[in-house]
């Protein structure tokens, strides 16, 4: 079950309240060093809350769905669009019961999407699904360390992280070959005073093959 935290009404009460990203617009450092080599393409990144990584992607030449739950941080993201002048698609989405269109996508990403435990296989099969032969997944999310940072949080005790190797489970290994599977470490800020300082990040980023 989502716990309710997680629903759209949370993270649009999230978002209002400004306690929700950084409004930085500045796009993840490690899609940056995962993405800047490849050849733009389609993208969809999903749980794209303000739009750093997806505006990013489309100064670079990507053409771009950003697909999220809140519609708040939706209307945010669009705004600094119009302002910078670039194209980006914005989809109000559920990940939990949406499917993105199969095989489609040159990259597929989720940057800090955090699906819960129980729904995080069959989300990630989706975000999965959605890759394009020879097209690249990236799946990054706070790493199990996180979870000690968030006591006294609406987030404390939920089963929101997952190991470089419980993601790898999550994906058809038939189908993907798995580039970086790793925990990295990163400098952040924090978000409201929790879990700044040196932070621990799961990267998996994998590639779907082209059938022979
Ligand atoms: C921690 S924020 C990360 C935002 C952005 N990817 C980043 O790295 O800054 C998580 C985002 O996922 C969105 N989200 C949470 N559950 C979702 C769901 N079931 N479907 C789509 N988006 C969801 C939230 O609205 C939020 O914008």
């Amino acid at each position: 079950m989502t716990p309710d935290v997680m629903s759209e009404q949370a993270w649009d009460e999230r978002y209002r309240r400004g306690d929700a990203g950084g409004w930085s617009g500045a796009p993840n450092a490690v899609l940056v060093q995962e993405v800047e080599q490849l050849t733009p393409g389609r993208a969809l990144d999903v749980g794209c809350g303000e739009g750093g990584d997806a505006l990013w992607l489309a100064s670079r030449g990507w053409t771009v769905i950003g697909a999220d739950l809140s519609g708040v941080v939706l209307e945010r993201a669009a705004v600094r669009a119009q302002g910078r002048g670039l194209q980006v698609a914005w989809e109000h989405r559920d990940v939990l019961t949406w499917s993105p269109p199969t095989t489609t996508y040159e990259l597929a990403s989720a940057c800090f999407l955090h699906p819960s435990g129980d729904n995080r296989p069959a989300v990630h099969a989706r975000l999965a699904a959605a890759v394009a032969p020879g097209g690249h997944l990236l799946l990054v999310a706070h790493a199990p360390s996180h979870a000690a940072t968030l006591t006294g949080t609406p987030f404390e005790g939920l089963p929101l992280f997952a190991t470089p190797e419980q993601v790898v489970a999550d994906l058809d290994l038939d189908a993907f070959d798995v580039r970086v599977a790793e925990v990295r470490s990163r400098a952040s800020a924090g978000h409201g005073g929790h879990g700044g300082g040196v932070v621990e990040d799961v990267v998996v980023h994998a590639v779907r093959r082209v059938p022979a």
